[in-house]
């Protein structure tokens, strides 16, 4: 699907940093941990391209990836994580939400959930401002591969309900699994059909 070369871009700590807004662009939000450079690479198809870790925390900065001339991937600084330094994790928060709201041409933000855990609070504070800021964004389950079919059916009811308050999602919620290959697939048509 991603016919071109895939290539780190860079890793961007202010907006004025950004790569120039000439293309459209995709961003994966979530909290700390939730499997968000897990699943650029799966989606890439590349094992370290967006570095992925056990620590809560791990990417730092906005981490922009081209789809060859097309498209941009961009990995975000995950939330909700509280055992950072103080100083540290307000100014991600503060670029984080500065890029949420502010970037022209992101056309969807994936705001992923952890299949285990549901919604949180953490994750309804960003759809309300993806919705203020009247970003589309779309809810992708991690992690799906750790939990049995009835907490998956459980949970994603769970996220399904929090979605109705919340105009700007888009209905649709992709199950995936990263380990696995669950619904990368899908996911990966979903981006290529952007135009
Ligand atoms: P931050 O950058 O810290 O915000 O984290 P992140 O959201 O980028 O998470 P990351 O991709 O680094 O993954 C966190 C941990 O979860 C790593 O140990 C991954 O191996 C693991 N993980 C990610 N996706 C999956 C998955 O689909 N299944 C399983 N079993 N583990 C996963
Ligand atoms: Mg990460």
């Amino acid at each position: 699907l991603f016919a071109g070369p895939v290539d780190f871009v860079k890793g961007v700590t202010a907006m004025a940093n950004l790569p120039p807004a000439d293309r459209l662009e995709v961003c994966f939000a979530g909290r700390s941990n939730v499997g968000k450079s897990s699943l650029i690479n799966a989606l890439t198809n590349r094992k370290n391209l967006a570095r992925a870790s056990n620590t809560p925390g791990r990417t730092q900065e906005i981490n922009y990836f081209a789809l060859g001339e097309e498209k941009y991937l961009v990995d975000l600084p995950g939330y909700g994580y509280a055992e950072a330094p103080k100083a540290v994790v307000e100014k991600w928060q503060r670029l984080l939400k500065q890029f949420l709201q502010g970037r022209q041409t992101l056309r969807r933000a994936f705001v992923l959930i952890d299949t285990r855990h549901g919604a949180k609070e953490v994750d309804e504070e960003i759809m309300k401002l993806l919705n203020k800021s009247a970003v589309t964004f779309q809810v992708v389950m991690t992690k799906a591969d750790k939990v049995n079919a009835a907490t998956r059916a459980a949970n994603l009811a769970q996220v399904q309900e929090t979605l109705k308050k919340h105009p700007a999602a888009y209905p649709e919620i992709v199950m995936t699994s990263s380990e696995e290959g669950l619904g990368i697939e899908t996911l990966r048509a979903i981006i290529a059909n952007m135009t």
